[in-house]
């Protein structure tokens, strides 16, 4: 078994003296540095931290600071700056020396006190901070990250962003783990609800705007991970085999997207091998494309137990090693007194580290552990999840209810008296109140929906039933005014789903409810796409992801009308697995799993294989291609309002300008997402269309607004391997505008040179 899934298993100056001074006053005066002496332990030493030195000066350039420093380091301290000291719970043989130093998240890396270089203090922090039970903290759940990518809003990405950056330092720690990436390629893929959805313009503005927001509360941000690593079965042997151009328009433009919006201090390369190569040792992508391309000036990460390799990985532009030193801490250090790796490229890992923690603020700004402002972080959270949860269906107005006229409700479902479900894996919050739940444990977050109805509708009568037994619930529901079936799919890291459909027969529990009281509204509490075999019996579904800590508030608040949906779905949900592009997952066979299958031959290769085909055919531009028909389309998702949509024009040119009318044409205010999409000329041989801008619109009743949307030159181009660039294909363009992608009442050509 490899070291990694085995942790699962367990639980998982040469400046001169009159310089220094100089620089000290000055930074003394500005205020911008002060002297702190602290004592700590390095490497079993006592060791004072002295922050008087020059490169203190926050006016100076990250560059600058970063150089000032590195020319002060010797070859262990650089050797300390370029690998993880262990994870709690994390194998090793010899145990980390300094454990006390640690805070507990996944993990550390040793700073330089007589430099005043700070540890940094890792953590996950997809949704919210990891590990707050075990560590006797506090954090907040917000949505899912699916969810946040069906508000379409990068101001909502960004509140998201800065409620996961205060409370990472409200609990000590300076360097975030979240911003998962990875385009939705298989909506089975077990980690869906960690990233941005299918497409990679929305994907990549979101997780640009979150980790921008995220790293400006002065933690070093993190996108990852990087590249294709689209599925979790064999994820640490799979190759991930996939042409350039079609990786290059698809999942590494969300990343090329993210990484231009949050300039995040580390991008994480992934456990899977592209093209033959793994990630963390793959000269095109840390290199060539990364670092060299799209001049990032960060660090690349490992993922945990990630590295291969110690030249090779280096050489690649592998920069820090997670979670441990097996190839980044003796083994390197011999490698560059032998010179098999160069000073100056151990150095350029070692300026990246520096770099990042000036220009991210760790430096600066060092961590004071504190109380999170707990309820101004569950207000945001409530704000996302009723900005987040997808009204699918909604049968004859059916929603909202009206408090008035509904008397008696049926909540019925198997956790609905206990909470709202939440994903698994290295990005799992804990919930109040609980111990840690443990690797892959399904975590409910109260309050439950039926306490939240019970308060909020003090006279009614609101029942429960489990669903258990479908015909006792069916029995309520027919008692009842209205059923609200509370529908779950767990998810978790480190596995993938068989298959779309609810488990534990919940579509036959939907059944028998619905045919008892066609008013039936179903929640859906999901990280991705699900069949829904029921749905022309229900009168109404609301897709509510993993709605976090206020779930079951801004759910119900959806249901009556306090809020009027807006969210659109960032992901197809197909008809049927049979549709989808692979419609059986490829998985490891025997003998192909675990560390001694992949280091068989010496040199790190993988085991297996799973050929992305359909290359630049991901979600919604498949089901185009295909002409295969949808459950639910990207884009997708109703309003208690409507919209109308006119006066299209397009100026096209380098600057490509969309501009049209949306009028809310219904009773209530309310906001659209309007969106745009482009097709290409015939001749650049690509899916019928893509989306290249969208605008979120709050309108009041009646009310329009004349809206415009910039398109990037990029989004209108295609990537041509054999010319290695960008470009735009010379012909006629169609834009075309509407509320889904597959409702579009605008359309209009334009010639592009
Ligand atoms: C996951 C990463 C995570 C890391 C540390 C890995 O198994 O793939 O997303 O950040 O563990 O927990």
């Amino acid at each position: 078994m490899k070291r990694n899934e085995l942790w699962r298993v367990r639980r998982r100056a040469s400046v001169t003296i009159r310089l220094g001074v100089l620089a000290a006053c000055l930074a003394a005066i500005l205020g911008v540095a002060t002297t702190v002496l602290a004592q700590h332990r390095m490497h079993g030493q006592p060791a004072k931290e002295d922050r008087n030195h020059p490169w203190m000066n926050a006016s100076l350039s990250p560059d600058e600071r970063a150089n000032m420093v590195l020319k002060e380091m010797t070859l262990d301290e650089k050797i300390d700056l370029l690998h993880g000291m262990g994870m709690p719970g994390w194998p090793r043989e010899v145990e980390n020396p300094e454990p006390e130093l640690g805070n507990g998240g996944a993990g550390f890396v040793l700073g330089v006190p007589r430099l005043g270089i700070p540890i940094v203090q890792i953590s996950d922090a997809a949704y919210g901070v990891r590990s707050s039970a075990e560590n006797g903290r506090y954090s907040t759940a917000l949505p899912a990250n699916i969810a946040a990518a069906a508000s379409w809003d990068p101001e909502a990405a960004c509140a998201f962003g800065m409620v996961i950056g205060k409370e990472l330092r409200a609990q000590g720690y300076n360097m975030t783990l979240g911003g998962g990436v990875n385009i939705t390629r298989d909506p089975r893929n077990g980690r869906t609800f960690e990233y941005l959805g299918e497409d990679p313009v929305l994907a990549g503005t979101l997780v640009g705007n979150l980790m921008k927001c995220e790293q400006a509360q002065h933690v070093i941000g993190d996108i990852k991970h990087y590249a294709v690593n689209d599925q979790e079965s064999g994820r640490n042997e799979v190759d991930s085999i996939i042409g350039k151009r079609e990786l290059r328009e698809s999942d590494l433009l969300a990343f090329e997207i993210g990484v231009g919006i949050a300039n995040p201090g580390a991008v994480m390369c992934s456990y899977n091998s592209w093209n033959g190569d793994f990630a963390c040792e793959n000269k095109y992508l840390l290199t060539d494309v990364l670092k060299k391309e799209w001049g990032f000036k960060g660090f690349v990460v490992s993922d945990w137990g990630g590295t291969h390799s110690t030249v090779k990985a280096s050489a690649a532009g592998l920069d820090n090693e997670e979670p441990l030193d097996e190839f980044f801490g003796a083994k390197l250090k011999a490698a560059v007194e032998a010179g098999k790796v160069s000073t100056a490229e151990l150095d350029d890992h070692v300026r990246r580290v520096l770099r990042s923690e000036f220009a991210c603020g760790i430096v600066d700004h060092p961590t004071k552990k504190s109380v999170p402002d707990i309820e101004g972080d569950l207000a945001t959270a409530r704000k996302i999840e009723e900005q987040s949860a997808v009204l699918l269906k909604n049968a004859g107005g059916l929603l909202p209810l009206s408090g008035q006229a509904v008397m008696s409700i049926a909540v019925i479902g198997p956790h609905a008296n206990e909470g709202m479900m939440s994903g698994g894996g290295s990005a799992q919050v804990d919930a109040p109140g609980r111990p840690s739940a443990g690797w892959q444990a399904q975590v409910w977050f109260p309050p439950s929906p039926i306490k939240v109805l019970e308060a909020k509708f003090p006279v009614a009568n609101v029942q429960f039933d489990s669903g258990a037994n479908p015909a006792s619930a069916a029995a309520l529901a027919k008692k009842s005014d209205v059923a609200i079936v509370f529908a779950y799919q767990w998810m978790s890291e480190g596995m993938d789903l068989e298959n779309l459909s609810l488990p534990v027969k919940q579509d036959e529990l939907i059944e028998a409810v619905a045919a008892a009281n066609p008013k039936t509204i179903v929640v859906l509490e999901t990280g991705t796409a699900v069949t829904m075999p029921w749905l022309d019996r229900v009168g109404a579904v609301l897709e509510a992801w993993y709605g976090g800590s206020k779930g079951a508030e801004a759910v119900v608040s959806i249901l009556f009308g306090n809020a009027n949906p807006s969210a659109k779905l960032p992901m197809t949900f197909p008809q049927n697995e049979v549709d989808l592009p692979h419609p059986q997952l490829v998985k490891p066979g025997p003998g192909q799993t675990g560390e001694a299958a992949v280091m068989k031959t010496g040199e790190a290769k993988p085991t297996f294989s799973v050929k992305y085909d359909e290359g630049l055919k991901v979600g919604y531009k498949w089901y185009d291609a295909e002409k295969k028909a949808v459950l639910f389309p990207f884009g997708y998702g109703l309003s208690y309002t409507t919209f109308a949509y006119s006066g299209l024009k397009v100026t096209a040119g380098r600057d490509t300008t969309v501009t049209f009318t949306v009028r809310n044409t219904g009773k209530r205010d309310g906001a659209e997402i309007a969106e745009v999409y482009a097709a290409l000329p015939a001749s650049a041989g690509e899916p019928p269309k893509r989306l290249v801008g969208w605008s979120k619109v709050w309108l009041k009743a009646g009310e329009s607004k004349d809206v415009n949307v910039s398109v990037d030159a990029k989004y209108l181009s295609i990537y041509d391997e054999t010319g290695g660039g960008w470009k735009l294909v010379p012909g006629s363009y169609t834009f075309m505008v509407g509320g889904s992608s597959q409702e579009l009442p605008l359309s209009a050509r334009a010639d592009l040179k």
